[in-house]
């Protein structure tokens, strides 16, 4: 059997403060690894904001600059996350600590809350140094976006093998 058929339309959202920085580019990273692998059509991606401040606004140049440098483009426009994407992904992914903590606030019962994870828990070295947050680059330079970039890639790949995992069990 193809990979591929293990893996019937799973919806995953990256959640992260602005929509602008980290969770587009842990986006447009999954969705590199999808395309490398001829998984594009089999899992749907996207991505949203825990605040407003940004809502229609492109991925910041500065990530989107690190990613190119990798090969991966950004996409998309910065929305903030809704009760709605509870129930309209099977997994909602946070950057941060602060992200996944506001989603397990918003998320409306216990099956919406058993929906979100923490991105970094899916790279083992990161789990195992206690390294949980993909740090916020905003305010910093242009190596805080490389280094999201660096975090990310692992991360996404560990995720990538956690859904092929969780839907062929
Ligand atoms: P992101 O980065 O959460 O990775 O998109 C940020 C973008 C904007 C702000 C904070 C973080 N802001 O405060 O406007």
């Amino acid at each position: 059997m193809p990979a591929c058929a293990r893996l019937p339309g799973v919806r995953v959202l990256f959640v992260c403060l602005g929509n602008i920085c980290r969770s587009p580019t842990a986006e447009g990273v999954l969705a590199h690894l999808l395309r490398e692998q001829g998984l594009e059509r089999e899992i749907e991606l996207d991505s949203a904001g825990t605040g407003a401040w940004h809502v229609g606004n492109p991925p910041d140049a500065r990530a989107a600059r690190a990613a190119l440098a990798r090969g991966i483009e950004l996409t998309g426009a910065a929305r903030q996350v809704e009760v709605s994407d509870f129930e309209r992904f099977d997994l909602l992914v946070a950057l941060d600590r602060h992200n996944r903590d506001d989603l397990l606030r918003v998320a409306p019962d216990e099956q919406a809350r058993a929906k979100v994870a923490l991105l970094r828990e899916f790279d083992p070295q990161a789990l195992a140094a206690g390294e949980l947050d993909v740090p916020d680059p905003y305010c910093g330079g242009e190596r805080g976006f490389e280094d999201v970039v660096e975090i990310v890639i692992p991360a996404c790949a560990g995720l990538l093998e956690a859904l092929r995992d969780r839907v062929s069990a």
